[in-house]
């Protein structure tokens, strides 16, 4: 423990003091395995070279990830993963100035693959080790240079959205984050992929219901909307409104989910957005900001980021995410890392993996 430690400060030492003497852009490696996809990234300065994502098929067929099968994918993946990140950036593994990883929050087996490989990358080639926290790299995700158009400037709101979190965040910087409101039962991702199901479309659903729905008429049903105050999110009495609505519906008639498969997915999403633009709408009231940003899997929504553009039109800064930095990926996880490599907050050997990792 000892040794570790001694060995940490001189690697973060060695790191300050090559530091002084190059000018040269530091290239980090990140690595992702929170969930169900194996990622990793090349960061060069703030530009990625490279983005791969390994993503696990076969929780398709049980409706939803199963953790032991997610870590053990992770296990078979990660170190091809990684090649073909390094081989498409084309850098080599001594080029690597620093590796970031994602300690939590996220499933335990899976951050675990994900953390002992980064720790031993650290340990074998002596260089600095980042922790990052896979929400607040969700939000980070936007200073990537060729994230989408202008970066958002401190303080910004942004509505993180992704399959276990739904929040408002006020973000002061890279690391002081305010939770303004969150969801109080099921997520955003949570309550299209439990739609998804009702509707007997595979796991995970959200994609499916966006595409559906862009042929669909999206006043065709009506479902109820929480009435929850303040800042917060409710979506459980949705997915109880959308289950008793399908019952009834079909008792009457037993091909009425297939007969109005793009009018249910578009009601379904509509209904969804609204209960976050709504929200968004009072928070940007009540905090007076004028840029709002959006992150996480269900940012990658397409009547989402029509409707949150539309806010341009009302004087407000708008911030919508490429898409391959919406859902689970390593370059958020290694612009993250470039902060904290930045700021010098790295971590030691002793650094475990939290699946409740707070903020
Ligand atoms: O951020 P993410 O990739 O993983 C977590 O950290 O949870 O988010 C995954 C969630 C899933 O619930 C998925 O259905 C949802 O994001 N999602 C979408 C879309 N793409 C992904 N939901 C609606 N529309 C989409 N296009
Ligand atoms: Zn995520």
């Amino acid at each position: 423990m000892v040794l570790l430690a001694i060995l940490s400060i001189f690697v973060m030492y060695n790191y300050k003091f090559n530091n002084l003497l190059s000018s040269k852009e530091t290239i980090i490696l990140g690595i992702e395995t929170s969930c169900d996809d194996t990622s990793a990234a090349i960061l060069k300065g703030t530009h990625i070279l490279s983005n791969i994502t390994a993503n696990q098929l076969i929780h398709e067929q049980y409706g939803g990830v199963v953790p032991e099968l997610a870590s053990r994918s992770h296990q078979e993946n990660i170190v091809r993963v990684v090649d073909g990140a390094l081989l498409k950036a084309n850098v080599s593994i001594e080029d690597i100035d620093a590796i970031a990883f994602t300690q939590g929050p996220g499933l335990l087996g899976s951050l675990l693959v994900g953390t002992s490989f980064a720790k031993s990358f650290a340990l074998a080639r002596g260089i600095p080790l980042l922790a990052v926290n896979h929400m607040k790299a969700h939000i980070l995700a936007h200073f990537i240079d060729d994230a989408g158009g202008s970066k958002p400037e401190f303080p910004f709101l942004c509505l993180t959205v992704s399959g276990g979190h739904t929040q408002i965040v006020k973000v002061n910087s890279f690391d002081q984050m305010e939770i303004l409101g969150k969801t109080i039962d099921d997520a955003a991702g949570e309550a299209f992929d439990k739609a998804a199901k009702m509707l007997g479309l595979n796991y995970p659903g959200g994609p499916l219901i966006d595409e559906y729905a862009q042929m669909g008429n999206p006043n065709s049903f009506q479902f109820s909307k929480p009435k929850i105050d303040g800042l917060n999110f409710s979506f459980s009495g949705l997915k109880t409104s959308i289950l008793y609505f399908l019952n009834a519906e079909t008792k009457k008639n037993n091909n009425f989910i297939r007969e109005n498969l793009h009018d249910l997915c578009a009601s379904i999403q509509r209904t969804i957005i609204e209960i976050l633009i709504s929200k968004i709408k009072l928070a940007l009231k009540q905090t007076g900001l004028n840029q709002i940003a959006i992150a996480g899997g269900v940012s990658a929504n397409s009547g989402l980021r029509k409707e949150l553009q539309k806010l341009e039109n009302e004087g407000y800064k708008t911030f919508i995410p490429k898409f391959e930095y919406c859902t689970d990926n390593a370059a958020m996880i290694a612009i993250n890392g470039k902060f904290l490599l930045d700021n010098e907050v790295f971590s030691n050997q002793s650094v475990t993996a939290q699946a409740r990792l707070n903020w």
